[in-house]
């Protein structure tokens, strides 16, 4: 068992950030947030960061839109080993990490995406789930590695669809599950209860 150090990147609103917040200061999560970073410049996680006097900054990441370029990549690494992180959760990040950082973090970048994973990687899960008509979405957390989506699954949770959602009816619910199944996988991590072996993560 170890405080996590953790180092979060993020393109939005970042109430997965504040998720992980809440559950550190309730003292359900032992974890320190050491920085936050965001490719966008009045990305909303930045605010939510200063708020809670939480290192933050805003890095350059430009000239791809969903990719990290070299310099983001360098950047963030650079900034994240500065401030001592140990742990790099992606939440709600709009972009595909390269693999130096997952070097430089091996088995310790985490993202959540909100989907049940394989099903609907990418973007606008939530409503790819409602346009092909299932009967329940929800949300991963997840190791991240070199592909999109893809990586080891550590925590799923489901809610169902129901018959009037809209895209932003059915994104708010699983929202709610996303808020739950950030903290729990940090929680699980910090506590040394996961072990990867393959494509399947044990909790002990
Ligand atoms: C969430 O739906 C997350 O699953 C996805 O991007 C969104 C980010 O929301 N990857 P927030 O910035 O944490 O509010």
């Amino acid at each position: 068992m170890a405080t996590l150090k953790l180092g979060v990147l993020g393109s939005g609103s970042g109430s997965n950030m504040q998720s992980i917040v809440d559950a550190i200061e309730k003292g359900e999560l032992d974890a320190e947030i050491k920085i936050v970073l965001a490719d966008v410049k009045d990305a909303y996680i930045l605010e939510r960061a200063a708020k809670h006097n939480i290192p933050h900054q805003w890095i350059d990441c430009s000239p791809w839109k969903t990719r990290l370029d070299t310099t983001g990549e360098e950047t963030a690494i650079r900034l994240l080993k500065e401030a001592g992180c140990d742990t790099v959760v992606l939440a709600g990040f709009m972009r595909i990490v390269k693999p130096r950082l997952l070097e430089a973090f091996p088995m310790r970048v985490l993202n959540i995406h909100p989907a049940l994973l394989p099903a609907f990687p990418g973007v606008h899960s939530w409503t790819q789930a409602l346009d092909y008509g299932c009967k329940v979405a929800g949300v991963t957390v997840h190791f991240v590695d070199a592909g999109t989506d893809s990586g080891p699954i550590i925590v799923q949770k489901c809610v169902p669809v129901l018959e009037d959602d809209t895209p932003e009816t059915l994104h708010a619910r699983i929202q709610v599950q996303e808020h739950l199944a950030f903290p729990e996988a940090l929680k699980l991590l910090s506590e040394g209860r996961l072990r990867v072996e393959g494509r399947r993560v044990h909790i002990s």
